[in-house]
């Protein structure tokens, strides 16, 4: 995943996440880690499509010893970067989306106990960002710009060509579990235009014929590299663990701007253009 990702922004003092209490004083939760039963009322993830995450005595709802174990060593890193646990949140819902391909119910149990807040807060953060999932995600997660400039470059049409040529609609997942896809606001990138994501990495100038191959040769287990970006995709899942923070070693490859976006500094320096002193 290169340095190009978008990680959601954090939310204010305000949101339904920051309303419980913080004593600040660290793990507030860690003892309870322990003793969790979880709530249950959610599918089991195992077998699920694109998770892959085993839960051999785990009761529903939490996860397993060494799947908690891990889990508890990279959020105390992750927790310690910030002043005061609660602010952690945002990252540790990509960690727990990391180990499951969604934030699943165990993922919300984990990150109130840990956080010390309650299950109800973790849930209506969780809830309110989209890059949060509600089910299990692909192996490759597509998403598929349809916002106004791409809308009209041909996003609206690769988006019903896609969903027509895989047969699953928006945060929907194929039956093998390989692509998943959804609908994208602008990503930044419309000099580009129709632009694609695969696990938040960037496909250019597309067209309903390559993004259909492309789902097809991800489907195919094909190598594939971004247009921008590192030479190989990593999963959903590992793209999720990079923005928890934890990095993969990948953010300094490729360019972190392709020509189309240099066009105006180009003419600029060509005409001796600069910009009005402040
Ligand atoms: S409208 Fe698609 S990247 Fe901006």
């Amino acid at each position: 995943m290169s340095a190009t990702t978008r990680p959601a922004g954090e939310p204010d003092n305000t949101s339904p996440g920051d309303a419980g209490a913080s004593t600040g004083t660290g793990l507030t939760g860690e003892t309870a880690l322990s003793t969790s039963t979880g709530t249950g009322g959610e599918p089991s993830n195992a077998g699920a499509p694109g998770t892959g995450r085993q839960e051999s005595a785990a009761q529903p709802g939490t996860y397993g010893p060494e799947v908690r174990e891990r889990l508890e060593r990279d959020a105390k890193e992750i927790i310690g970067r910030y002043p005061r646990p609660r602010s952690a949140l945002l990252p540790l819902l990509h960690l727990v989306q990391s180990e499951d391909g969604y934030v699943s119910d165990a993922g919300h149990e984990f990150c109130a106990e840990i956080l010390g807040l309650s299950k109800a807060e973790v849930v209506g953060v969780s809830t309110f960002y989209t890059m949060y999932k509600r089910k299990p995600m692909g192996q490759y997660h597509v998403g598929v710009c349809i916002n106004t400039l791409c809308a009209v470059m041909g996003g609206d049409q690769i988006w019903d060509e896609l969903t027509e040529h895989t047969g699953v609609g928006h945060d929907e997942t194929t039956p093998d579990g390989k692509v998943s896809l959804e609908r994208l606001e602008c990503n930044a990138a419309c000099d580009f235009a129709p632009v694609m994501m695969v696990n938040w990495e960037f496909f250019d100038n597309q067209t309903p014929a390559s993004a259909k191959q492309l789902v097809d040769d991800l489907r195919d287990g094909k190598e594939i590299a971004p247009t921008r970006g590192p030479k190989r995709l990593c999963t959903f899942k590992e793209a999720s663990r990079v923005l928890a923070g934890l990095p993969d070693g990948l953010a300094g490859d490729g360019p972190s701007a392709g020509d189309s976006s240099l066009e105006g500094l180009r003419i600029a320096k060509a005409n001796g253009w600069k910009a009005p002193e402040a």
